[in-house]
């Protein structure tokens, strides 16, 4: 792939769904077992903040128990040797892709190993509970919230996300449904932009008609075999 040099690499759930951690809307998913309505809403935050830090202490607790798959460690592989730009998008929350390596990373929905105070805005490291109201590590106000961004609240870093699109030669979307936007949209915005596009992920997604490519199957098979691919000079 000789006339590849700048990529963006979107991925979803799915990518880590072979560490263990469910994904939202497979069979089983975390969807199923929550009402988004419930736990994923400021409007559930103000409503009943007991169900909603207690649901993602459990999350929180649960990641840190998990580990990189073939998949994260390749792109870490990836990210480790490209010349080129390189972005990894990530709509996760858990802290996979840096675990196994990668840097060049980018989580536009947050990250569950921060917390974030409403009082004085500052994102402070977190690995423990929120459930019994902790102080800002900065301010010392009882006012923390996970740092993900909920339905209803704009993704971090768009212009970053939508510069990288711009320079991009490529964009591969790894183990997402397609079903929330903005990330779903991305995909047209690289036709709209005429960059190559290609999909890896275990079935079709709701946007894989948009692809130019895509290949079905388990992410720690087919990302590490597109790695290679990538890399051969
Ligand atoms: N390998 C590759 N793809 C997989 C694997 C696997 N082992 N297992 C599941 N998948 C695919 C599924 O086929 C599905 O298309 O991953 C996708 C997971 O989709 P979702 O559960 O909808 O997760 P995601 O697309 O990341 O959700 C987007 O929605 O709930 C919100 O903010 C949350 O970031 C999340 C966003």
């Amino acid at each position: 792939m000789t006339d590849i040099r700048n990529i963006v690499i979107l991925t979803g759930a799915g990518i880590s769904a072979e560490s263990g951690i469910d994904t939202f809307r497979d069979g089983g998913g975390l969807w199923e077992q929550h009402r988004v309505e419930d736990v994923a809403t400021p409007e559930a935050f103000a409503r009943d903040p007991d169900l909603v830090l207690r649901f993602y202490d459990m999350r929180r607790e649960a990641i840190q128990q998990k580990e990189p798959n073939p998949a994260h460690e390749a792109l870490a592989r990836l990210d480790d040797i490209w010349p080129g730009e390189l972005l990894i998008v990530t709509q996760n929350v858990d802290d996979l892709h840096e675990r196994a390596g990668a840097s060049r990373v980018l989580h536009m929905h947050g990250t569950h190993l921060n917390a974030w105070c409403t009082a004085c805005d500052v994102r402070s490291p977190w690995r423990g509970t929120l459930i019994e109201r902790p102080s800002c590590p900065a301010c010392g106000e009882s006012a923390l919230r996970p740092d993900i961004v909920w339905f209803g609240e704009m993704p971090y870093e768009m212009e970053r996300i939508y510069g990288a699109l711009r320079n991009a030669d490529l964009f591969v979307s790894v183990g997402t449904s397609g079903a929330v936007y903005p990330a779903a949209g991305f995909v047209r915005d690289a036709n709209a932009l005429r960059v190559r596009t290609l999909e890896l992920n275990l079935e079709p997604s709701q946007g894989s008609g948009w692809f130019d490519e895509a290949r079905h199957g388990p992410a720690s098979e087919l990302v590490p075999e597109w790695v290679d691919e990538v890399l051969i000079p």
